[in-house]
């Protein structure tokens, strides 16, 4: 793990928890893409124990209690997160057991109990892919699931491009089109800013995540990489936003994983 980079996020995460609540939660998984009402990716959830890791805001937790899961576990980095998703879950009258800590860090969390351990928009914060995957499958009990969703690492490859295209001697249109370019086989390191916030990331290969599981011991059961109907059949202007829906008419802006512990 790197230490520098998880101080460096923990302290933006506590400055960013507010602006981030209940934002990517379940049933939604990602942006642009089918929610878990229609993918049905979890299992029945009655009287199951489930752990969160990047539990943020608590919503996530929430919705897995209101689909009858037993037992609730989350951890976060974040304190800011951690009190939150307390606060959500109490006033909601469920029980939850929250450890604040890096999901690079497995102390705390109980060996081969689990039913379902999942993570809604977190996993691409970890500094360590291999032993993050490797924690979630000690978390677990054999056949026990593990799903995760992240940004599709297309996404940091691409930018958009409004080019005019000239008829004869004048210039009659504009020719909107999405550009490659990024490096897909780069893993390093960036930072940007959120709110003035310093963040640091790195974008993975759709095999490293694959890789990782297997290394793990899990059998993957279902890879998703889809855009929602309703984004695919709505018109999408033209924009450069990260999460663009014309963008996503054209490849899925996250990616989901389901597998379970051989
Ligand atoms: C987009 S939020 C997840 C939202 C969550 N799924 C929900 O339902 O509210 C990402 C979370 O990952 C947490 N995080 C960032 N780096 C982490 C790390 N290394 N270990 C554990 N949590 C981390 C952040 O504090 C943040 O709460």
């Amino acid at each position: 793990m790197n230490s520098d980079i998880l101080k460096q996020n923990e302290k933006s995460w506590d400055a960013l928890a507010e602006s981030f609540f209940g934002v990517t939660a379940l049933p939604q998984l990602g942006c642009s893409i089918p929610t878990e009402d229609e993918l049905h990716l979890f299992p029945d959830l009655n009287g199951k124990a489930i752990l969160e890791i990047g539990c943020g805001s608590g919503h996530s937790l929430k919705w897995c209690a209101e689909h009858g899961a037993k037992e609730l576990f989350g951890l976060d980095i974040s304190n800011e997160q951690i009190s939150t998703a307390q606060k959500l879950l109490n006033d909601s009258g469920y029980k939850c057991t929250l450890f604040r800590q890096p999901m690079e860090d497995n102390t705390n969390i109980p060996q081969n109990y689990f039913d379902v351990v999942y993570s809604i928009y977190a996993i691409g914060w970890t500094t360590d892919i291999n032993t993050t995957i490797k924690n979630a499958a000690s978390y677990l009990k054999q056949g026990g699931i593990y799903i995760f969703s992240w940004d599709h690492p297309l996404l940091h490859c691409v930018d958009l491009e409004s080019v005019a295209i000239s008829g004869g001697n004048r210039t009659t249109d504009k020719q909107e089109r999405i550009i490659f370019s990024g490096n897909y086989l780069e893993e390093d390191y960036y930072t940007f800013e959120k709110n003035g916030n310093p963040l640091t990331l790195q974008n993975r290969k759709i095999s490293t995540y694959i890789n990782a599981l297997a290394d793990a011991g899990f059998a993957v059961e279902k890879v998703i990489e889809e855009t929602s109907d309703k984004v695919l059949t709505k018109s999408a202007e033209f924009s450069s936003g990260y999460y663009a829906d014309f963008k996503a008419k054209h490849f899925p802006l996250s990616v989901v994983f389901k597998a379970r512990k051989l």
